[in-house]
């Protein structure tokens, strides 16, 4: 292992953001897939949106206002699987890979940190319920610069939190457009990409790519 700082993404990357609704399928019915599918992408196009126009509003708001759009595309929801899906928001899964590769990573001597979208009160809800709390020296958030990803002040904030060079500042995440932020800052960043999904931002490639987070145990980063 060469580099010693690694940071991640947290949804999508260590957390399961289609476990909210998989928990309410039953009671969501057959428009499950795409009610998640959507509210995940109009949560994303919201951040974009509201950094180009310079009005920032917090991720816990847009996650919120995100699953309203994407309920009435899909035929809507109750009150009540409204309420459960923002409280299951809170609490998502881990993937089963996070842990485990966490706790290498420190055993061999790096520092971890995530580097999220979320406010910092959706990141402590999210990494306790998920039994993370003790894994990370940093858990950063944007909201402090009120700003998202992919602003170069966000990654920068991660670096100088560890007071590293973004070259010596391992980024991982699953989100394509999230590696390719933190590739053009400069951090080494690699590309989780579960879902075998083809490429893009040729400009801005990840060092590596690897199918799951055991690929960083793997090979020297
Ligand atoms: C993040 O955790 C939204 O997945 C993105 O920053």
């Amino acid at each position: 292992m060469s580099r010693s700082v690694y940071v991640f993404d947290a949804y999508g990357t260590l957390l399961d953001v289609h476990s909210a609704v998989a928990r309410y399928q039953d009671v969501i019915g057959p428009q499950a897939e795409r009610l998640s599918e959507l509210w995940r992408s109009k949560q994303l196009e919201y951040t974009w949106v509201r950094t180009l126009m310079g009005a920032y509003q917090d991720f816990a708001h847009l996650t919120e206002q995100a699953l309203d759009y994407a309920a009435v595309r899909c035929g809507g929801v109750s009150a009540q699987t409204r309420a459960d899906l923002l409280n299951a928001y809170q609490t998502l899964n881990a993937y089963s890979d996070a842990a485990p590769c966490l706790r290498e990573l420190r055993q061999r001597g790096a520092r971890t940190g995530i580097l999220s979208n979320g406010t910092p009160a959706m990141l402590q809800a999210a990494i306790s319920a998920a039994g993370l709390t003790d894994l990370f020296d940093a858990v950063i958030s944007v909201d402090a610069l009120g700003i998202y990803k992919t602003a170069p002040v966000v990654y920068e904030q991660a670096c100088q939190r560890f007071a590293v060079p973004a070259a010596e500042l391992v980024f991982i995440s699953s989100n394509r457009w999230d590696v390719a932020g933190a590739s053009r800052f400069g951090c080494h960043s690699i590309w989780i990409n579960r879902n075998g999904l083809a490429d893009e931002y040729a400009d801005c490639p990840p060092q590596a790519i690897y199918k799951t987070l055991d690929g960083l145990l793997s090979t020297p980063n």
